[in-house]
């Protein structure tokens, strides 16, 4: 599959985009939702954090990125360059992509406090696995190097696409260079493979493929591989051998179809030798045979997902309003209080320190889950759940 070039990208400007919201934050900057008044539509703008001269090289691979085009990977829409609301004097420049409305898996394992229904996790281990073999179809190759939970977005209905692909060899220069050594690594680097770790690491496809191995092992598990190690002890363990614990997992495959089938694939992804990985084709085929197995039942599984997360939502919405109602009623106009706690919070018992730090005026955040609610559990999962912590794997 090859790649037309094209010498401009789409360039949208401030005039373009109204409504903003931010919506996250990672290495390359803020990303905000808002809306494409003339698209009618909503977009996510990932803001890079500053020009450090590398940012035309970045947005030509961008635009060489918006040339290929596949439901499992997100649409890079253009590049925008402007000044977003609250930002500098400065302009600033942007990626420009399809909203996807469930944020990302990352966010969802946060949700679902565990694994989603089998159907679910068969689905989105197919749906990352066509993302990558898209990417690694492309001429050239297109890698990713940067798969991890936070780099899959879902859309309304849970189906994926992947993000960020092809960036992360302009991370260190464009991006990190601004974060401490503890946020640099945000839980990449459990997901990085073994020759990752070594002076003379040059990127091919197997470094992918072990990173979706370690990410098909989150899926099925809802955790984070090593979530209680510390990363200086993982960069030493992961090229001695050490890997995410399969135990539970098989504790949980006897009678039920393609557990196995899906174990055996994620030990083959993250064998230590590159060449003894298998390649992105081989993975989606048996992807493919393995969510047929299940496919049957992934309307009731989505169904069930999609209720939980709205029922949450609904919640947190209320409790927002109720909020409001309290300081509505309270008779007290804040804006008029000069300084100190307006006294009606005083008086209201539910009000405590915390709340009145989260009432402070701060950018709305679109598709994130709130910290108060992030610590509620919207279900223990049925099956791939229940396994308890993983440990390390000799
Ligand atoms: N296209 C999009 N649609 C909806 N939300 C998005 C989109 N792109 C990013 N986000 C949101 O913005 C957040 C931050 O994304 P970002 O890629 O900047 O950070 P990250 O993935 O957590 O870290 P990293 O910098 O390592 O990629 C995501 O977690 C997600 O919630
Ligand atoms: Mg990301």
């Amino acid at each position: 599959m090859a790649l037309s070039s094209s010498i401009h990208p789409i360039l949208i400007e401030d005039a373009n985009l109204e409504n903003w919201k931010v919506i996250g934050s990672g290495g390359f900057g803020q990303v905000y939702k808002a809306r494409h008044h003339k698209w009618c539509c909503d977009v996510a703008v990932k803001l890079l954090h500053y020009d450090d001269g590398r940012s035309s090289s970045l947005l030509r691979e961008v635009e060489m990125m918006r040339q290929g085009s596949s439901p499992y990977v997100i649409q890079v829409l253009g590049v925008f360059k402007g000044r977003p609301p609250s930002s500098g004097p400065s302009a600033q420049l942007g990626l420009v992509m399809e909203f996807m409305e469930r944020g990302t898996l990352a966010s969802l394992q946060d949700s679902l406090c565990g694994a989603p229904p089998w159907p679910l996790a068969f689905r989105l281990a197919h749906q990352i696995g066509l993302g990558v073999n898209f990417l690694h179809s492309l001429t050239p190759a297109l890698l990713h190097l940067d798969l991890k939970p936070s780099n899959v977005l879902l859309d309304w209905y849970l189906n994926t696409k992947l993000t960020d692909f092809g960036l992360a060899r302009f991370s260190y220069s464009v991006t990190r260079a601004s974060k401490k050594d503890s946020e640099e690594e945000g839980g990449t680097i459990s997901y990085m493979p073994p020759e990752a770790f070594d002076l003379s690491y040059s990127p091919t496809r197997a470094s992918d493929i072990y990173s979706y191995g370690i990410l098909l092992w989150s899926i099925v598990t809802g955790k984070q591989p090593y979530a209680n190690a510390l990363s200086s002890i993982v960069r030493l363990r992961i090229p001695q051998g050490d890997r995410p614990s399969l135990e539970e997992i098989r504790s949980q495959a006897a009678g039920r179809a393609g557990i196995t089938g899906l174990m055996e694939l994620m030990v083959r992804c993250w064998e230590a030798k590159p060449d003894k990985r298998p390649s992105s084709f081989e993975c989606t085929t048996m992807t493919e045979e393995l969510y047929k197995m299940h496919k049957h039942a992934i309307n009731d599984a989505v169904h069930q997902v999609l209720k939980k997360l709205d029922q949450k939502e609904e919640e947190s919405l209320a409790e927002h309003v109720e909020r409001f109602h309290i300081t509505q009623t309270s008779g007290v106009n804040i804006k008029n209080v000069p300084t100190g706690r307006p006294p009606i919070q005083e008086m209201a018992g539910s009000w405590t320190s915390n709340s009145r730090v989260k009432d402070v005026p701060s950018p709305q955040r679109a598709n994130e889950v709130a910290p108060s609610q992030n610590s509620k559990c919207i279900f223990k999962a049925s099956a791939p759940s229940s396994v308890s912590a993983p440990g390390f794997q000799p």
